[in-house]
């Protein structure tokens, strides 16, 4: 049995400028986790559930990322309304925001 409900996790990797894949970072990510936990709890999204800063998730052109586990969905965000989008619609409802959603490459190398 799983510790959390939901875990989700937003990539805030930092690389230096001019890194030609650029990092979330840089997306402006950090300010997003505070507005994750508000909106998760906003939603009543079913819990336990955690939210946590991440590395690299290997999705870096597409961030800010935020993946949502146990379903292993990864999302573009970049503001307070797609994140309780997908808290509402994903984490409360179940039904995937396809819209926000990163295809799944294969994964690369270990970063
Ligand atoms: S820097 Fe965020 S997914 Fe790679």
């Amino acid at each position: 049995m799983s510790r959390y409900r939901y875990h989700l996790f937003l990539c805030t990797n930092e690389r230096p400028s001019g890194q030609p894949r650029g990092s979330c970072q840089a997306r402006g990510a950090l300010p997003l986790l505070d507005i994750v936990k508000e909106e998760a709890l906003r939603a009543g999204v079913p819990g336990p559930f955690r939210a946590n800063r991440s590395g690299c998730l290997d999705a870096c052109e597409s961030g800010p990322v935020l993946a949502v586990y146990p379903d292993g969905i990864y999302y573009r965000v970049t503001n307070r309304e797609e994140i309780a989008r997908i808290m509402k619609e994903h984490l409360s409802e179940g039904r995937i925001v396809a819209e926000l959603q990163i295809p799944n490459p294969p994964p690369g190398p270990p970063a």
